[in-house]
């Protein structure tokens, strides 16, 4: 029987999350599925960075570094975003961005396997982290990259000779999921270390770290943290003594105000520190953590596997015909549904248009991120009958939505 309008208000009533809502600014009759992108604005966040910028900034200027805690904001951040993948206090540190951070876990990853010279990685991993690789592969002396495409398992790539791996958890493209303690105990059982990348994780499914030697992640995609928010980095406390930081700035030094003139370490991940924060945009991703402090991560994944399914249950109603290249069953999928069409952006053109955002991913990838803070069921089934209407109507034919912009 088809799914109605007025059976998803049903469910909307039924939210047990619907009140989050509330707490963001969404421009009206805007169906935002970009929430695996750029997380949308809490309400709470420009008091906050407003009382950073005029109270701490602005009277108390440099004394705020002690009194209004800057100087610990990589930790004190990053303990807070530990319980949303499965750490514990002290082994994450908040900060750059999560390519810089992805040099750092590889940086320091490789020396703790001085006699193997192989990183395996994952071509069809979002391309940073590959590029990262290889700057790092070139930077660090004579190393050698192994690749596997998505999904594909690491049987026959895990030689004696693979020091580090790094995959992500979720699939930026497809939203498929990898099984982080299968995974991580492959990687270990051949010598090797794990570095996983949680950018489409945290806050959008429960992730733990488990045994895993390094993390990395964004949060300005489902934490909602804001545009180019601090990222984080995970190091797992056995390593947290050996592990050596590759840009090993003031902020990671043992006796930051000793001005002594070599560098010494900090205990601990906060030797994974650089240079100064960007204490604003330390505000802002605070301001959001505020929320998930609030939220509980298993009514997070059953309305995020709802709301998911739901679109997928629609399109094959409304669409049939449409490529879903997402894993059918949720349990291995993330919190995003994509599907693939010749004319994918012109197709998200258009449905921007008609205000419901997705966004476009080479090669022909339509992605819509469902974002179960903010997103209520009725809007999935507006996102899903637009879609099948831009489509049913070829409206994307139109010419103005060919031309490809910047960012897309
Ligand atoms: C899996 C993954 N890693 C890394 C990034 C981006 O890295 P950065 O935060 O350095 O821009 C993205 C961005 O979408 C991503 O999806």
């Amino acid at each position: 029987m088809a799914i109605t309008r007025a059976d998803c208000h049903d469910l909307d009533v039924r939210d047990p999350l619907r009140e989050l809502r509330d707490e963001f600014s969404l421009p009206p009759g805007v169906v935002y599925l970009l929430g695996n992108s750029l997380g949308a604005l809490p309400r709470r966040t420009a008091e906050r960075v407003a009382h950073t910028v005029e109270t701490e900034w602005g009277l108390h200027l440099g004394e705020s570094w002690n009194t209004a805690g800057w100087w610990d904001l990589p930790e004190s951040t990053g303990d807070r975003i530990a319980p949303l993948i499965g750490a514990g206090p002290g082994e994450v540190l908040a900060g750059e961005s999560t390519s810089v951070n992805i040099f750092k876990a590889v940086a320091a990853a490789l020396p703790l396997r001085p006699d193997r010279r192989v990183i395996v990685s994952d071509l069809d991993n979002f391309p940073t982290d590959r590029y990262v690789v290889e700057g790092a592969a070139r930077a660090l002396g004579s190393y050698e990259i192994r690749d596997i495409g998505s999904g594909d398992s690491l049987d026959g790539v895990l030689g004696n000779d693979v020091a580090v791996v790094l995959l992500s958890h979720v699939d930026y493209r497809t939203g498929a999921m990898r099984d982080v303690d299968a995974v991580t105990a492959q990687v270990h059982a051949a010598g090797a270390l794990m570095i996983w990348d949680l950018c489409h994780s945290a806050g959008a499914v429960p992730v733990k770290v488990g045994a895993a030697d390094f993390a990395v992640g964004c949060t300005y995609k489902y934490l909602n943290g804001g545009p180019g928010a601090p990222a984080y980095i995970y190091v797992a406390p056995r390593h947290q003594e050996a592990a050596r930081n590759v840009i090993s700035g003031w902020h990671g030094h043992a006796a930051p105000f000793g001005f002594e003139p070599h560098y010494r370490p900090a205990g601990g991940v906060r030797r994974f520190a650089t240079g100064s924060p960007p204490v604003l945009a330390y505000s802002a991703l605070n301001a959001s953590l505020d929320i998930w402090e609030q939220v509980d991560m298993r009514e997070v994944r059953a309305k995020s596997v709802a709301l998911t399914s739901l679109f997928v249950e629609l399109i094959d109603q409304l669409h049939p015909d449409l490529a879903l290249v997402s894993p059918r069953d949720p349990e291995r999928r993330g919190s995003q549904v994509s599907y693939r069409h010749a004319d994918g952006y012109p197709v998200i053109r258009a449905l921007i248009d008609r205000g419901v955002v997705g966004d476009y991913r080479e090669p022909g990838l339509m992605r819509f991120g469902f974002a179960p803070l903010y997103l209520r069921y009725v809007d999935v089934h507006d996102a899903a009958t637009t879609l099948a209407e831009v489509l049913g109507k070829e409206l994307w034919r139109d010419e103005q939505y060919q031309r490809r912009l910047t960012v897309t």
